[in-house]
């Protein structure tokens, strides 16, 4: 039988990939997002939808529910991102980065729940980031919301379960999309003495981003989750990545900084 699946966040990139397999492989999925764009496909429906508004997104998923009579699943990937040394971090930076990656999941979660309660099954899978396993030098707020994400994910199973709710998370690596050239700049002090090692990494980390794994490869690492009878509670797609969140696990904290440190901040 078709699932009936919510996607946030399925204009373009990792998003529009996930609309478009589970479509293909039968499903009828409703991508969300602000612009309301999505992939062409007849079992694809574009819902302009924005994660940080409540009333939106519950008329979004009561519309869903009165077209088909159930919502199945819910992927929760609707993201952005913003850079900068902490130091030189405003509060409206912080709060814009945990506004959409943190508090429009939890909210897109919130509208999902009650329905699925009612049903009586339901999977809430969520799209966070190998970022939350480590904190990315110039994009620690970043990675802090996507850890809070996970955090609040797994209560949710364990809360959820009763009600044969399934949670659980899909940690991409670094993935070729939009998401680079998406992603805001704080403006740094005309004197800051990071711009450097700032720019630098960032130079890094966008190289790394664009050569990265395509898109579909999340997509079907988020539909296989979609089709266990019992979904895993953390998935990280790729052998090499899942290897690397075992060892970060693994080793004392201090080695995982240390490798940050190498990687990411040098002088
Ligand atoms: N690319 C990577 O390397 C990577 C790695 C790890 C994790 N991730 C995570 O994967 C997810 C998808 O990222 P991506 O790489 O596909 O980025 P992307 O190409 O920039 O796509 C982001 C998607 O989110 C939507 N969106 C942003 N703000 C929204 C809002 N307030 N309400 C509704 N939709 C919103 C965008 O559509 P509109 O602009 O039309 O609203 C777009 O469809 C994100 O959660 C990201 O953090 C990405």
């Amino acid at each position: 039988m078709s699932r009936i699946v919510l996607v946030t966040g399925g204009s373009r990139g990792i998003g529009a990939a996930i609309a478009s397999r589970l479509a293909q492989a039968g499903d009828v999925v409703y991508a969300a997002s602000r612009s309301g764009q999505a992939p062409t496909h007849p079992r694809i429906h574009g819902i302009v939808l924005d994660v940080n508004d409540i009333d939106g997104l519950r008329a979004g998923v009561d519309a869903i529910v009165q077209a088909e009579g159930r919502l199945d699943a819910v992927v929760v990937n609707a993201g952005n991102g913003i850079c900068g040394p902490l130091e030189e971090m405003k509060e409206e930076d912080v709060r814009y980065q945990f506004e959409t990656c943190f508090f429009g999941a939890v909210k897109t979660i919130g509208a999902c729940v009650p329905v699925m309660r009612a049903q009586g099954f339901g999977r809430i899978l969520a799209v966070t980031s190998f970022a939350a396993l480590v904190p990315l030098p110039y994009q620690v707020m970043y990675s802090s919301a996507k850890a809070a994400l996970e955090m609040a994910v797994m209560g949710y199973a364990v809360e959820l379960k009763p009600f044969g709710i399934q949670c659980g998370c899909v940690l991409p690596g670094d993935t070729a999309t939009g998401f680079t050239s998406a992603r805001k700049y704080i403006d740094l002090a005309e004197d800051s003495p990071y711009r450097d090692r700032f720019q630098r990494c960032m130079d890094t980390v966008s190289r790394d981003e664009q050569g990265g794994m395509p898109a579909d490869r999340i997509a079907r690492a988020v539909a296989r989750q979609l089709s266990r009878r019992r979904m895993r509670l953390e998935v990280v797609p790729r052998a090499d990545y899942w290897l690397l969140s075992a060892l970060i696990k693994l080793l004392p904290r201090r080695l995982a900084l240390l490798a940050m440190e190498k990687l990411y901040n040098k002088s």
